[in-house]
C-alpha cells in the first residue's frame, strides 16, 4: 500500500525560468486545498543537502503568478551528484517529515530525480520548467514560452537599427544543447538564416544564402544563432568570418544571454504551471511516484523519467524550410 503523504517538499532547480513561482504557487496552494502541509527547500538540491527550509502555506505564495525568477532561489548542485550528498538529502527530508517532493527544474534535474528515486523511498514528481524546451516528455516546458517573446521583442529592436544602418547581425539566443529557442524565435522574428546544434548548416552555405540575399536586394539581414549551434565557431568567430568573406556586409553580434530567462512569465507559461503543479500533487496524493508531468497534445500527462529524458526530443525541422522559404 502507498505510504500516506501528509508532507510535500518542492524547490526549484537548475537554470531559472519565468513561471517557476507560478508553478511553486500551485504547489503550496494544491497542498493547502488538500490539507497537506507544504515545505520549500531554497536552491534545489543543495538546500535539501543543507535543510535549508521554510514552511509554506496558501498566503506565502501571495502576488508571486507574475513574478519572474523563484522565491526558493535555484541552484546546480555537485554535492547531489555525490551518494552522500544524496544521503544527506534523504535524511534530511526524513527529519523534517517530508514525504514527498515536487521536484521543478530541467534535464539535469530530473536525472537528479531518477536516481533519489531509485536509492530512496521518496516519492518524487518531475516537473519541467526550463526556457530551453528540451524535455521530451512535454511540448512545452515552462519558461519557454516567455523566452520567446522576450527573444522577439529583442530581435524586433535589433532589425530597427539594422536596417537604419544596412548592417548583418548575428545574434546569439540561448541553448546550450537544443535549438529550440533559436528555431522558433528565428522563423517568428523573420530571420534571413537559423543556427542550431540539430542541424549543422555549413560555413559554406552560410556565406551562400547571404550572398543570395545581398543580390535579392536586401540591405540588411538577422542571423539567430542557438549558443549551442555546432557550425564550429562561436559567434564572434562567426562574425569575423563573414566580414573576411563577404566585405560588402557591416556585420554586428549581439548577445541576449540571461535576459532571456527573466521576465514576468505570459499567461501560457503562468496556466502551463498552474495546471501542471496541480496534477503532480495530485499525483502523489493518489500514490504516484517517479513520474515527471508534461503537456502532450495539451493533456496534462505522466511520464517516466526515462521517457521524459530520453535524447531525441525532435525539433520541427519543417520550420529551417519554412524559415528558407520565407527569407527569400
Ligand atoms: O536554463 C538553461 C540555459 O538557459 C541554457 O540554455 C544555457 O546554456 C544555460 O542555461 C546557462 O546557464 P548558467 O549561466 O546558469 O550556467
Amino acid at each position: 500500500m502507498a505510504k500516506e503523504i501528509r508532507t510535500i517538499g518542492v524547490m526549484t532547480s537548475g537554470g531559472d525560468a519565468p513561471g517557476m513561482n507560478a508553478a511553486i504557487r500551485a504547489v503550496a496552494r494544491a497542498c493547502a486545498y488538500y490539507n497537506v502541509k507544504c515545505i520549500g527547500f531554497y536552491r534545489g538540491y543543495q538546500g535539501m543537502i543543507e535543510g535549508d527550509h521554510c514552511i509554506m502555506n496558501a498566503r506565502s505564495v501571495r502576488n508571486i503568478i507574475s513574478r519572474g525568477g523563484t522565491i526558493l532561489k535555484s541552484a546546480r548542485s555537485k554535492d547531489f551528484e555525490t551518494p552522500e550528498g544524496r544521503k544527506k538529502a534523504a535524511d534530511h527530508l526524513k527529519e523534517i517529515g517530508v514525504d514527498a517532493m515536487v521536484l521543478i527544474g530541467g534535464d539535469g534535474t530530473f536525472r537528479g530525480g531518477k536516481i533519489f528515486s531509485e536509492e530512496y523511498d521518496i516519492p518524487v514528481i518531475g516537473v519541467p520548467g526550463t526556457i530551453d524546451n528540451d524535455i521530451a516528455g512535454t511540448n512545452y516546458t515552462i519558461g519557454y514560452d516567455t523566452a520567446l517573446n522576450t527573444v522577439i521583442d529583442a530581435i524586433d529592436k535589433i532589425r530597427d537599427t539594422a536596417s537604419s544602418h544596412d548592417r548583418l547581425f548575428f545574434i546569439e539566443v540561448m541553448g546550450r544543447d537544443a535549438g529550440f529557442i533559436a528555431l522558433n524565435s528565428g522563423v517568428g522574428a523573420g530571420a534571413e538564416e537559423i543556427l542550431i546544434p540539430e542541424e549543422d548548416l555549413g560555413l559554406e552555405r552560410l556565406l551562400e544564402s547571404l550572398k543570395r540575399s545581398k543580390r535579392s536586394g536586401k540591405s540588411s539581414s538577422i542571423v539567430v544563432v542557438s549558443e549551442g549551434d555546432k557550425i564550429g565557431k562561436n559567434v564572434y568567430e562567426l562574425a569575423d568570418y563573414v566580414t573576411d568573406n563577404l566585405p560588402d556586409y557591416d556585420v554586428r553580434v549581439t548577445v541576449l544571454g540571461h535576459m532571456q530567462r527573466g521576465g514576468s512569465p505570459s499567461c501560457f507559461d503562468r496556466t502551463l504551471a498552474s495546471r501542471l503543479c496541480v496534477k503532480a500533487v495530485e499525483l502523489l496524493l493518489d500514490g504516484e511516484k517517479n513520474v515527471m508531468v508534461g503537456l502532450l497534445d495539451n493533456k496534462v500527462t505522466a511520464t517516466t523519467f526515462e521517457v521524459g529524458l530520453k535524447e531525441g526530443h525532435e525539433i520541427n525541422k519543417e520550420l529551417l524550410r519554412i524559415s528558407d522559404i520565407l527569407s527569400t
